[in-house]
């Protein structure tokens, strides 16, 4: 452990280099604009005007490392490359184990983002001995891959790279509630050989909607007992913790050199400077907080004040929040494992090659990366137990802990178990297990970072221009351990209530979608959305008032709604209702699915009325939106209007098929789900 006391020896950014980065910013900004318009050849394949109805676009810069992913292996001794396509952390997460175990198998690997390296140079990975690319790729929206990995995925659809020589194994991150399931890791798996590259193990699939820690573990034993056949290699080390940061303890930093929660400026949440995106989110006042049920469930609609901010959106984007975890759980935390939360730390990467020097910003306080940066209430991953059991000191404990963390049958079933369907946190772990007391700072760098939750933004910059509104059903659930599990940003954003004109802030970004009206008012539209789902639409039908007004032409539009009760959960009722009165919707079905002995779903009342349905797609030209659940209702719509397509539209069920791909490729069916 070491001592830093002069604030020098940080890598913290400075508030006082901000003019001149500012300029190299906008120059920079410029530069790629003129490029993407004017210059860049873009060789397109059959299928990229695809649809892309979850595309994330923070406007972040793109930071090439100046030397090469090649001299950096070289210089350092390595031969493994994982690269990572992520979103919210899962995909990099698994990266940085896989390259924690090369060392027992005598390698030495590197984690790399796609974004900060030239792909190209894959050709060149050959040149190294025993060297190896490894892929973790997540999937997101109708196959598209992550914002980090859009330019490797045009690369790879250039194909135009001769990759003979290179070895690789891909892994991918998926759910299987969504219809491209892990289409992004099949594609890569599947270019990677076209281009003349030698897989040297079966692809992993990973299934978010399962357990996607068991098949990373499952996939990760296959993959290193692939390695060994193919290189003649044995595993050679023991499964020894290896420490990834170092711990240093501040003890005199000035208080303006210590991170507070900000996301990636140092005291941005003061001096509050646009543009606003990912890294830079904006402190948003909320203007209103309103209760939208009646009965026992809560969901929130929540207005923010975005005026002054500079901040643009559409119908149809995303808000995201950064939200703050529960401080009872952090104290909670701090005493289970004995520490002063006040204490201010880095933690500072041991690989020096590596581009990421802390593991969240740093220096901070305990407490600060225990509420802002680390989530602290997923179930942990097999490898955080593994590693807790060495500061297990009851030896049934510590077994315990072992065989969870290690991937035999009987460890992957009583993690399932016990931590999986138990709900269990990390707290409720300590709390269980009395003598596992991991250091937390260790424990700091073994969690996964506290990720920004999205919201369907529910109304219309014509309408709103200065405020977003969002609507969000608050997460509350028991767990089999008789505890009570709360979302983090939801049980955050219900604290978040105006009080005596004072408003309290959340730090947001707008994530712009692909889910968007049809460019023509008068275009008909169908909307289909039980529950949160209904949130874009609210948008949608606001735009179209505002049109209406304006005396623009406006098209049809159809609601599809469903609720659990009339009485309790029929949100904006009254305000649906004016715009029906007012002929801005032209209709509304309802489906209140608990108000009679049998359930009655939006897709019950949609197959219903399909010659309605066709009359607006087949007949019409209009446009279809689906939102709200990916696992069920989604793909119950989807295969409804292929019926309707088949039935009403004369067509065989692959001319259905067909067809709705191409509404797809249009944009005249768009999804914005999730599960
Ligand atoms: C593109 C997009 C748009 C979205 N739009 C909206 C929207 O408009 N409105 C909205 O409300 N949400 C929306 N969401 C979901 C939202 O982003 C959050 O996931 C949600 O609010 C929960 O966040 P949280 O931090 O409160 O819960 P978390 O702390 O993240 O907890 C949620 C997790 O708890 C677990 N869980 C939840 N319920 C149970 C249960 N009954 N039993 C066991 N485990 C359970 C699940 O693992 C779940 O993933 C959207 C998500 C995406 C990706
Ligand atoms: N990741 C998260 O933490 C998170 C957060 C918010 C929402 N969500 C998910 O988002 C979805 C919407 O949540 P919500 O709370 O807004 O909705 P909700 O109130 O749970 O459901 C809205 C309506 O849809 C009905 N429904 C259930 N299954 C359906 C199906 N297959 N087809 C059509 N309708 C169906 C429900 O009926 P019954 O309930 O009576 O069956 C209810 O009437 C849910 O899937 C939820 O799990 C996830
Ligand atoms: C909005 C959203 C859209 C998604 N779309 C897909 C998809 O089309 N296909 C798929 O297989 N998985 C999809 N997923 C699942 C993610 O790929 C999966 O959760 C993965 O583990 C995320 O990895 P990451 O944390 O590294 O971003 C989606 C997840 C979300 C939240």
């Amino acid at each position: 452990m070491g001592t830093i006391d002069d604030p020098s020896d940080t890598e913290v950014l400075e508030e006082s280099f901000l003019s001149w980065i500012d300029v190299l910013i906008l120059l920079s900004v410029l530069g790629i604009a003129v490029y993407w318009l004017f210059l860049r050849k873009k060789k397109e394949s059959g299928d990229s005007n695809n649809i892309r109805t979850f595309s994330i676009e923070p406007a972040l810069l793109r930071a090439v490392s100046e030397t090469g992913f090649i001299s950096k292996l070289k210089s350092s001794g390595r031969n493994i490359v994982i690269f990572y396509g992520s979103q919210t952390g899962t995909a990099e997460e698994f990266a940085a184990r896989i390259a924690k175990d090369a060392g027992r198998y005598g390698m030495k690997a590197m984690v790399s983002d796609p974004e900060e390296c030239e792909m190209e140079e894959l050709t060149k990975l050959s040149e190294i001995d025993r060297s190896l690319a490894v892929f973790c790729m997540a999937t997101y929206g109708e196959g598209d891959p992550t914002d980090n990995a859009q330019e490797f995925y045009q690369w790879l659809q250039e194909g135009a790279a001769e990759l003979a020589g290179l070895r690789y194994a891909v892994f991918g991150l998926g759910n299987k509630t969504y219809e491209h399931y892990n289409a992004m890791g099949i594609f890569v798996d599947k270019k990677l050989e076209e281009m003349g590259a030698t897989r040297i193990c079966e692809p992993g699939m990973g299934d978010d909607d399962a357990n996607i820690e068991e098949d990373f573990i499952t996939w990760k034993d296959k993959f290193w007992a692939s390695v060994c056949e193919y290189f003649n290699i044995e595993k050679s080390g023991e499964d020894i913790s290896v420490r990834q940061y170092q711990l240093i303890v501040h003890t005199d930093l000035p208080e303006n050199k210590i991170f507070t929660g900000e996301v990636a400026r140092l005291n941005s949440f003061k001096t509050q400077k646009p543009p606003f995106d990912a890294k830079n989110p904006y402190l948003a006042p909320v203007k209103i907080n309103r209760e939208l049920y009646k009965g026992s469930r809560s969901c929130m609609h929540v207005e923010l004040n975005i005026a002054n901010s500079k901040i643009r959106y559409e119908s149809g984007d995303h808000v995201a929040v950064y939200p703050t975890n529960n401080p009872k759980l952090v104290e909670q935390l701090g005493k289970l494992l004995n520490v002063d939360l006040d204490t201010v730390i880095s933690l500072k990467n041991l690989d020096e090659d590596s581009s990421k020097k802390y593991p969240f910003p740093c220096p901070c306080s305990y407490r600060t990366a225990l509420l802002h940066y680390i989530d602290i209430t997923s179930p942990p991953r097999t490898h955080v137990l593994k590693e807790i059991a060495e500061y297990t000191t009851d030896e049934e404990e510590k077994q315990k802990l072992k065989l969870m963390g290690s991937s035999s049958e009987d460890g992957k079933n009583l993690y399932l178990e016990w931590v999986v369907h138990n709900c269990r946190s990390i707290i409720h772990i300590l709390e269980d297990l009395s003598t596992a007391r991991p250091p937390l700072d260790h424990l700091l760098e073994l969690l996964p970072k506290l990720q920004a939750r999205y919201y369907s933004i529910s109304s219309s910059p014509k309408m709103y221009p200065d405020s977003i509104h969002l609507t969000a059903v608050l997460i509350e659930y028991d767990t089999p351990t008789g505890r009570i599990n709360h979302g983090v940003a939801t049980s955050w954003l219900k604290t978040k209530t105006v009080d005596n004109g004072n408003c309290p802030t959340v730090p947001i970004y707008v994530r712009r979608s692909q889910f968007r009206l049809p460019s023509k008012p008068q275009t008909p539209v169908i909307m289909i959305g039980p529950g949160t789902g209904l949130a874009p639409f609210r948008g949608f039908i606001q735009e179209r008032h505002c049109q209406k007004k304006e005396d623009k032409p406006v098209g049809e539009m159809i609601l599809y709604f469903g609720c659990r009760k009339k009485s309790e959960d029929f949100m904006y009722e009254d305000e649906l209702q004016q715009y029906v009165e007012s002929g801005t919707l032209t209709k509304y079905y309802l489906a209140f699915s608990r108000d009679q002995p049998q359930k009655v779903y939006v897709t019950h009342l949609l197959r219903q009325n399909k010659e309605e349905v066709w009359d607006v797609i087949g007949e019409k030209n209009g446009h279809i939106y689906v939102c709200g659940d990916a696992r069920n209702m989604a793909r119950d719509v989807h295969n409804i209007i292929l019926e309707v397509i088949q039935e009403k539209g004369g067509k065989s069920r692959q001319e259905a098929e067909a067809y709705l791909k191409r509404m797809e490729s249009q944009r005249r069916y768009s999804a914005d789900v999730w599960s």
